[in-house]
This record gives C-alpha cells, structure tokens and sequence, in this order.
C-alpha cells in the first residue's frame, strides 16, 4: 500500500527497547483529553473505528474506558500495525479487534467497515491534502450507522487564521514537506461534513490549542 510518509516533526514515534511498540509522546499526552471526548459521545455500546491509529497507545486506553464498545484499530503504516498489534497484545482487552492496513484517503473502504457507531480520528486531517480530506470525510460518513458519531482532533485553522505562532511555524513545516497539506480551515470541514450529511454536534477547545469536531450522522 503506498502512503505519504508524514513529515518527521508531526509524527515523532520511537522504538521501545525489547517490544515492538512504538512509543509516541504526544499520543501519551493528548490521550487523557481525547479519551474524555469520546466517553461523551459514545453510545453504551457499539463498534468503534479509529482511523490513522499511529502506534497503538490511544487504542488500548479507549478499549479499556469503553468496554462495551468493539474497537476497530487501522493504519497505513505496515511497521505501525505491528506496534498496534503489540500493545493489543500486552492487554487483556477481548474488545479490540486485530488492526486493519486501512489508507483512510482512498475511496472504498466505508463499504467494508459499514455500520460503524463511532469513527474516531486524531491528527491527521493537517497531515493530508485538501482532496485526500474530502475522501476521507466522504468514506467516513458512508462507514457510520445512522446516527453514528465522527470525532476528528487535532490542530485547525479557526476560521481561516491560525491562532498562534507554534500553529503558525508547524503549519510551515508540514507545508515544506509537503506543499498540498497543512492545516485545514474548521469552517471548511463542516462545510465537507455537511455536505455528506453529517451534523456538528460540538466543537470543543481541545489543550495545546487543538480542537475537538464532533459530528452526528443524520438518522
Ligand atoms: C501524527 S500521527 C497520529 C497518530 C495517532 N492518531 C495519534 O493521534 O497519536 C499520523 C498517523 O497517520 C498515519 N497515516 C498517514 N497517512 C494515512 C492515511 N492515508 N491513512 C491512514 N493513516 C495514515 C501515519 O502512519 C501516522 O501513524
């Protein structure tokens, strides 16, 4: 499966000695607050998707705050199923399904997850282009059930602008590597979101100057 490597800075994930998972710091930091979220918006129970789900950390957390929830991990990155498949591993949690090789961006794939309750995706929307989002969202909203829940997180211009200066230089960065990427404009993600009919049920300023979109399918 070919993919576009994100640049080194906005995915930094390092061998743990002795284990094949990765360890990510930032996965360890916005995991607490991303994991409240979903508790909010969750049903009781129900099959969850994560999508892009980097070394595995958030995963095995959710599982075990939501254990009547079937998750779903998926990735692009081969050497990130393996780290998945690790901390999977390493838990007793029954309700985690093995990860999926998933490129998010290409089209077809919500026809093979179809019905999802919850679809969760953290940090990658800012790592992709415009036309690569738009699939994305497309196949998102087609995977979940009705009324199912879509929870994207990460750092987000508000309305066009950029709110700080470590937004500001982070945003040059990616776009150095990778011109067609960089952050995306909330207001043109609900408008993409409508647009495949799904509702904004909260907008939540998230720490370090993320935030939160939770969506609602339509039932
Ligand atoms: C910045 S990391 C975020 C990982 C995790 N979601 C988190 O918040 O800690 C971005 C992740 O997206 C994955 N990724 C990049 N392009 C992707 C694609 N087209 N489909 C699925 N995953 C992708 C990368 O392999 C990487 O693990």
């Amino acid at each position: 499966m070919t993919f576009r490597n994100p640049p080194p800075n906005a995915s930094i994930a390092t061998k743990t000695e002795g284990s094949k998972k990765l360890f990510a710091p930032s996965a360890e930091r916005n995991a607490p607050a991303i994991c409240n979220v979903l508790k909010s918006i969750a049903l009781r129970q129900g099959n969850a998707l994560e999508l892009a789900s980097g070394t595995g950390q958030h995963i095995v957390i959710l599982a075990k705050a939501m254990p009547n929830i079937q998750w779903q991990p998926t990735e692009v990155d081969p050497d990130r199923i393996t780290s998945i498949q690790a901390y999977i591993d390493e838990t007793n949690c029954s309700n985690i399904s093995n990860p999926l090789l998933l490129n998010a961006t290409q089209s077809g794939w919500s026809t093979k997850l179809y019905p999802m309750d919850l679809i969760s995706l953290s940090n990658l929307l800012h790592l992709i282009s415009m036309s690569e989002a738009e699939t994305l969202i497309a196949e998102a909203a087609t995977a979940l059930s009705k009324g199912g829940r879509l929870f994207f997180y990460g750092p987000f211009k508000r309305s066009g602008e950029l709110i700080s200066q470590g937004d500001i230089e982070f945003d040059k960065g990616i776009r150095a590597s990778a011109p067609d990427t960089g952050y995306k404009n909330d207001h043109w993600v609900i408008s993409q979101a409508s647009q495949n009919g799904l509702v904004l049920a909260k907008t939540i300023e998230m720490p370090a100057n993320n935030l939160a979109l939770v969506f609602q399918k339509e039932p």
